[in-house]
């Protein structure tokens, strides 16, 4: 064991299973308890290496849940392999941080944490873009600084959502997710990029069309773009939802950005490394109606220097999923992932996972799949 804090639970369970990190609620442990797990978890905040996390897996350890700070590369899996692994899952659904292909060369499946996290990033995404648009943490600021002395007609002034246009990069769970809020409580028109055409958001949006002429209200228009930049050029708000992978990286750059409004909002609450973060700053400083908001960073969790000093960015620590009920279930899957492998249980097929959820969960594992050929394939 490392230096670090941990605590075993079940002591001499059939199968050993580390835990980089204490995880929420009790549902989780009971799962592991129940599938004959002693479970040796990491108490302490401090984010684990890989040497001290090879140190845990010690002589035996069957399953692993890690985190998304960790480096699940080849190294770990070696060593999870050679102290018996058979069956690692991720606390997150991206899994940017774990190479699927070293795992599977060692033959152990990767368990991610789907569907109990997408209402929860879109309503993050929300957050930022009001909190951006209405520049709520600039004001809430001055408040705090005893600044304010009576209300005036030109204090604060923001930019106005409804009926503008929403971007969105990356038209998968959260991105569609996010649509849908945006689009029904602020009725803005959508441009949205992806490899593959979004048909169940496109009647979404239909269907609503079609509610909104029963009421005599204009349609908003919905339209999937040929290129990232048509989106960049024409929304209002442009948020990003697409996976971290080589392609990926630096999605935004400084001349992408340059084709952006100059009072658009960006929104970024999938992975840090999509933006240019320096890029970004420097973009911001010459444009002060254009804002940012931040969920995630190119160096979590260090910013770009300059970042923190700009009014018009809002920047928050990767929170995205941060409810109660949300890291709950995630926790749940990770432990139904792990102990479905365990107990030889078959991937889950379904891409809903509620049943998981349930006093009565079925027995599988959720199975991190890649889309083949995707370069954006989205969360
Ligand atoms: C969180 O960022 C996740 O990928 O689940």
């Amino acid at each position: 064991m490392s230096e670090k804090k941990w605590i075993t639970h079940n002591r001499g369970g059939k199968h050993r299973v580390v835990v980089t990190k204490e995880l929420p609620g009790p549902r989780w442990l009971e799962i592991l308890t129940l599938a004959d797990c002693q479970v040796d978890i990491c108490i302490s905040t401090d984010i684990l290496s890989v040497d001290e996390i090879t140190t845990a897996f010690g002589e035996r350890c069957d399953g692993a849940i890690g985190q998304l700070t960790e480096d699940w590369g080849s190294s770990l899996f070696e060593a999870l392999k050679g102290s018996g692994g058979r069956a690692y899952s991720n606390y997150a659904v991206g899994v940017n941080n774990v190479d699927v292909v070293a795992a599977s060369k060692e033959g152990i499946p990767v368990g991610n944490t789907p569907g109990v996290l997408t209402e929860t990033t879109a309503e993050t995404a929300v957050a930022l873009t009001f909190a951006a648009a209405r520049r709520v943490v600039e004001s809430d600021r001055f408040m705090r600084a005893g600044k304010y002395k009576g209300w005036l007609p030109t204090l604060f002034l923001g930019e106005l959502l409804w009926r503008k246009t929403l971007g969105i990069i990356g038209a998968g769970r959260i991105g569609s997710a996010f649509s849908h809020m945006m689009i029904e409580g602020h009725k803005m028109d959508l441009i949205y990029y992806d490899l593959l055409q979004n048909e169940e958001l496109e009647d979404y949006v239909a269907a609503y069309n079609a509610f909104l002429s029963s009421q005599g209200e204009d349609p908003v228009n919905c339209r999937r773009a040929e290129r990232i930049e048509e989106v960049l050029r024409e929304a209002d708000v442009v948020s990003l939802h697409t996976i971290l992978d080589e392609t990926t990286r630096h999605l935004i750059n400084k001349e992408r950005l340059s084709l952006m409004k100059d009072n658009a909002i960006l929104v970024n609450s999938s992975r840090g490394p999509l933006i240019d973060e320096a890029a970004l700053v420097d973009h911001c400083r010459n444009h002060p109606h254009f804002r940012a908001a931040l969920d995630v960073y190119e160096e979590e969790p260090e910013m770009k220097p300059g970042l923190e000093a700009l009014d018009n960015v809002v920047i928050v620590p990767h929170i995205g999923s941060a409810t109660s009920w949300t890291r709950q279930g995630m926790a749940t899957l990770a432990a139904s992932n792990v102990a479905g492998i365990l107990m030889g249980y078959p991937a889950w097929k379904n891409s809903d996972i509620s049943p998981f959820l349930g006093d009565d969960p079925p027995q599988g594992r959720t199975e991190y799949r890649e889309r083949q050929g995707d370069w954006l394939s989205p969360l």
